[in-house]
This record gives structure tokens, C-alpha cells and sequence, in this order.
């Protein structure tokens, strides 16, 4: 059984920053992932990673956009932790060989992203992720004395011992199919977001919410769960990303009518406005009848009035989306987009540090909620996330770790988990597919808790959740084999999206409001006298039956009292 100071679960950015940051401590790191490391869901991110690096910029005017994109539900002291820290984790990116684009002067360039006062987004070309993910991937590899890579390997469960202290995990090697405890002083959870709830997404199939219902049924709470983020420019036929960086580089938003109409939103941040305003303008477009295509469910992005030149240079992978599954040449004519499930805000509670409700458990990056993102996240500022809270929950939970001797486990969960797993495998086919209530569940999501939201639609949605979660306990599988087993992944993974799904809606409902991304056609107004707190979700009492509990939790503020948001 391995035995590691710290326990990493998931190896995206926050995962590989954390292992990093906890073996640059001297600890010893096990990090362990479902996929292989640099197939992770931070590979995606497109656009850049904001920090106050112009010396005209400063990372309080960072901060103060940040707190007016969450709405003002972000949480000041963590926000201002991250916009401080940002300029600084920049150039340790570019030391270690983050090749971050330059401008003619040889300086770092920046580009425009929604919400921001000034140019503040570093970027390589529309690549970004995935140029600092290879970067981390191969600055883990000088660690190898000190750094265990454990890949394609599934987590099952947390193992907690008998003070409720987290001591590790229960996973599965997905090549073989045996089950393994994995010991540990700390464990970091890091495994993304939840958008596969959801359908059409963003997110890659990875992205099931499997550390936020781990956490969740270990005792953790979340926060925030209602903040779901569309993005404004996800393609209408197969809900890819386009990214921001498009509209930062200077493209236009036009409804059927050829009209620039965020200019009724945001006259003066326009196409640049934070994305809940976007998105709901081009839904509003879209409602009222004013979308284009045969169904007139889209808006066009026209990214023609962009140089070509520039477009071939900074933004070549949208060109290839475009040509690849719209059969569009973004540089000749504009492409039909929508707003898309894109981000959770919401996530583990956890604070600046990257601690949980749960002693000995950390969480970071979008798995987390700090909260950083509040009601809605800018653009850009997810890859910060990961990075400044992936190393400071490495950090933190090294320096723990470094003061415990090894924890002692015992083998029950392991069993727990294996008897279960044997039991999807023996089901009956008499229920329904899995993929079937994933489908049900992800279309369901996207209908009642999308860009607005009313009473009636939340709660149809969440008797549906509720029916769905009835539906797995007898859901099968067809394979029976342990080699690669995705049957069985897919079946733990949708009780996870459920387990989200679930406190999503719970939180929806609750919150009689708009704000951020939380947009009530029947609360229509943000009402900062009843509603100026964190909701948090927590499982009232043990078991996979229990019902989701909700409390509130105070908003941190330091410098900025809420104010009427104007883009
Ligand atoms: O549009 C984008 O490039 C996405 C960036 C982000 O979500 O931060």
C-alpha cells in the first residue's frame, strides 16, 4: 500500500502546482489522475491567465474587477491573495519555459478578456493550458525522487480514520481493475469541475464533479453552487469553446438584424463585458427572436474584422474549430454561437489555504470554492485560481504533513468499495442505461438551470434529479471485464454529477435573487439586503441516502462594499 506525505488527486494545474509546490517543501507526493496528466481539462483553457503585470496596471484594480465580476459575492481576502500573487506566478511560469507571446518590444503582451479594466491577460496564442500544463508536466519529472505518478487511476473514495481526519483515498487502476488504498498525512483534492452535468458543455467527459461529491460525502461542505457559468461563445452545433480571446482581439457579437446589441447592455465594455452580462444579452437576443440559423437559437461572432494576420497568429485554434466542425473560415465569414455551460463557481468550501470543513483535506481549482469567483468568474482568472491555490494548498498541506507521523488505515472502505463496484457489475438489465440518465440528466440541467431560471423550471429539475437518482441505484452496465472497465467508471461518475446536481439546484432554489451568473426571471433584481451571503450545501447524516442540507456562510470583505455593476 503507498504510503506519501501528500496524496494529489487529479493532475491538472492545480493538482500538478500543489505536487510541486508540496515536493519543493521535501515532501513526499503521490499524484494521482483518471487520465493522463496532460489529458487533463486544464489543457482546454484557451484564452490567457490575467495578472497586473503593465506597470500601469496594479493588482488592486486586478482585485476590485474581480470582486465587480463575482458581483460582489466573491470572497475580498482570497481575491486579493490571488491578484497579488498573480504578476509574480507569471514569471515563475515563464522562467521554468511557459512561452507566453510577445510583443514587437520583446516585453510579455496582454491581451483584452471580459470585465477588465485594462489589458491584463497573458497568453500563448489560444493554447494557454495547454502550454503551462506541458511545462508542469515536465518541471514534475526533476522530482522523481521525491514524486509517484499513479495514472489512470480512479478514485473510489475517501479514507478518513476514526477522528474523521482524511488519511488518503480508495482507487481503482483503470489498466487492471484492482482496487488500492493510498496512504497519506494530507490529501489534496483537485479534480475540476462538473460541467458533464450538463449538455451541451464546455468540459471534457472528464469533468464529472467527482471531488466535490467525494468531499461532499466525506463530510465537507459546498459553497456556491448555483453560480453556473455560461459562456457567451460555445459553438451551436456541438458546444466547443471559441474562445473569449476572440472578442479580446476585437470580434463582434451581431444578432439576425446584423446589429451589434450589446451596445444596449454594456455601451462601453461592449463584446467585453463580464460573460453573465454577455451571455444573457445574446439569450435575451435569442428569446425574443432576434437569433440567426435555422432554428434562430445562435448569435454570430464575426471575428472577419480581426487582421487576418493576427487571427492566423494568436488565435489559430479557433480557425481550426471553425473549419473542422462548423465548415466555416473564421477569417472570411462569422460563426453562429451561443452561451454555454461552461464553469462551476461553486465547490468545496475551503479557505485561503486550501482547507476543508474536513481536517487533512485540501482542495483547489475549480474542484474548490474560496471563493475567488462569487456569483461569476472572469475570463482568465481560472488558470490563476488553480495556480495560486494549487500551490498554496501544496504548500500548507506539506508543512502539515511534515509535523504527523503516517496515519494508521484500515481496510474496510476498500472492501465498501469493491463490494460495490461487483454489485454494478452484477446488476440486472432490467433498469435503465447509464449513458440514458446521464443524457436525461444533462439535457435536464442545461433546460431549467441555465443562463435564467425561474420556480417552476428549478423545481421540475429537481424532482428529475431526484427520479434520476432513484434510476442509478438499479442503472447497468454491459461490461463485465476489469481491463478498462468504462462501464463501471461511467456508473461511479454519474452518481458523482447527481450528487452536484443535487446541490446545485437545492441552491438555485433557495437563492430568491439575481446575481452573477444566478439569473431569476422570477426575483429579476440583486437584492443585497436579504442576500449578501455564501449558501452552503452539506449532507444531512451519513450514508449516499442522506438529503442535502443548506446553510449560509458570511462574504468576506475587505476594501469594496457592493455597488451597482455597470459594463
Ligand atoms: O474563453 C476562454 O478562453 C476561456 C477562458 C476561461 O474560461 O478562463
Amino acid at each position: 500500500m503507498p504510503a506519501h506525505d501528500v496524496l494529489i488527486i487529479g493532475a491538472g494545474l492545480a493538482g500538478q502546482r500543489a505536487a510541486l509546490a508540496a515536493a519543493d517543501a521535501g515532501s513526499t507526493v503521490a499524484i494521482l489522475s483518471k487520465v493522463h496528466p496532460v489529458r487533463s481539462h486544464s489543457v482546454a483553457a484557451a484564452g490567457g491567465i490575467n495578472a497586473a503585470i503593465n506597470p500601469e496596471d496594479d493588482w488592486r484594480s486586478h482585485a476590485f474587477d474581480t470582486v465587480k465580476g463575482s458581483d460582489y459575492l466573491g470572497d475580498q481576502d482570497a481575491i486579493e491573495i490571488m491578484c497579488s500573487e498573480a504578476p509574480g506566478e507569471i514569471m515563475h511560469l515563464e522562467h521554468i519555459g511557459v512561452t507566453f507571446h510577445r510583443n514587437d518590444t520583446g516585453h510579455l503582451d496582454l491581451r483584452a478578456f471580459g470585465g477588465a479594466s485594462m489589458k491584463r491577460t497573458a497568453y500563448v496564442a489560444d493554447i494557454t493550458g495547454q502550454a503551462i500544463l506541458h511545462v508542469l508536466y515536465e518541471q514534475l519529472m526533476k522530482y522523481h525522487d521525491r514524486v509517484d505518478r499513479f495514472e489512470e487511476w480512479f478514485n473510489t473514495s475517501l479514507l478518513r480514520d476514526d477522528s474523521g481526519r482524511c488519511v488518503g483515498c480508495v482507487a481503482r487502476n483503470i489498466r487492471t481493475g484492482e482496487m488500492r488504498t493510498f496512504n497519506a498525512k494530507s490529501t489534496i483534492l483537485a479534480t475540476g469541475g462538473v460541467g458533464q452535468a450538463f449538455k451541451p458543455t464546455t468540459n471534457g467527459l472528464i469533468c464529472t464533479g467527482d471531488g466535490m461529491s467525494l468531499a461532499y460525502r466525506a463530510g465537507a461542505r459546498l459553497m456556491d453552487m448555483e453560480m453556473i457559468q455560461y459562456h457567451p461563445t460555445t459553438m451551436t452545433a456541438n458546444g466547443f469553446l471559441i474562445t473569449e480571446g476572440a472578442r479580446g482581439e476585437g470580434a463582434h457579437l451581431l444578432n439576425a438584424a446584423g446589429e451589434r446589441f450589446m451596445e444596449k447592455d454594456a455601451p462601453n465594455k461592449m463584446e467585453l463585458a463580464s460573460r453573465d452580462v454577455v451571455s444573457r444579452a445574446e439569450q435575451r437576443e435569442i428569446n425574443e427572436g432576434r437569433g440567426t440559423g435555422p432554428l434562430k437559437d445562435s448569435v454570430l461572432l464575426d471575428v472577419t474584422v480581426v487582421p487576418k494576420n493576427r487571427v492566423l497568429e494568436a488565435l489559430r485554434e479557433i480557425v481550426n474549430l471553425g473549419r473542422d466542425f462548423a465548415g466555416i473560415d473564421i477569417t472570411k465569414e462569422p460563426i453562429p454561437v451561443r452561451p454555454g455551460q461552461h464553469y462551476t463557481m461553486g465547490g468545496v468550501k475551503t479557505d485561503i489555504n486550501g482547507e476543508t470543513d474536513v481536517p487533512g483535506l485540501y482542495a483547489a481549482g475549480e474542484v474548490a470554492c474560496v471563493s475567488v469567483h462569487g456569483g461569476n468568474r472572469l475570463g482568465a482568472n481560472s488558470l490563476l485560481d488553480t495556480l495560486i491555490f494549487g500551490k498554496r494548498s501544496g504548500q500548507h498541506a506539506a508543512a502539515v504533513a511534515g509535523s504527523m507521523q503516517m496515519p494508521k488505515i484500515s481496510d474496510a472502505q476498500l472492501r465498501d468499495d469493491t463490494r460495490h463496484i461487483q454489485e454494478i457489475i452484477d446488476r440486472p438489465k432490467t433498469g435503465r442505461r447509464i449513458s440514458e440518465i446521464k443524457e436525461e440528466l444533462g439535457v435536464s440541467m442545461n433546460q431549467y438551470c441555465a443562463v435564467f431560471r425561474d420556480e417552476e423550471g428549478m423545481t421540475k429539475g429537481k424532482e428529475i434529479v431526484n427520479r434520476l437518482q432513484e434510476e442509478a441505484k438499479t442503472a447497468y452496465i454491459d461490461d463485465r471485464g476489469t481491463v478498462f472497465n468504462q462501464d463501471v467508471l461511467g456508473a461511479l461518475e454519474l452518481g458523482f454529477m447527481l450528487d452536484c446536481s443535487e446541490a446545485i439546484v437545492t441552491a438555485a432554489l433557495e437563492r430568491k435573487e439575481s446575481r452573477g451568473a444566478h439569473s431569476r426571471t422570477d426575483f429579476t433584481e440583486r437584492n443585497d439586503e436579504d442576500w449578501l451571503f455564501h449558501l452552503t450545501v452539506s449532507q444531512d447524516g451519513e450514508g449516499a441516502d442522506a438529503p442535502a442540507k443548506l446553510d449560509k456562510a458570511p462574504i468576506t470583505f475587505t476594501q469594496w462594499e457592493p455597488m451597482e455593476r455597470t459594463y
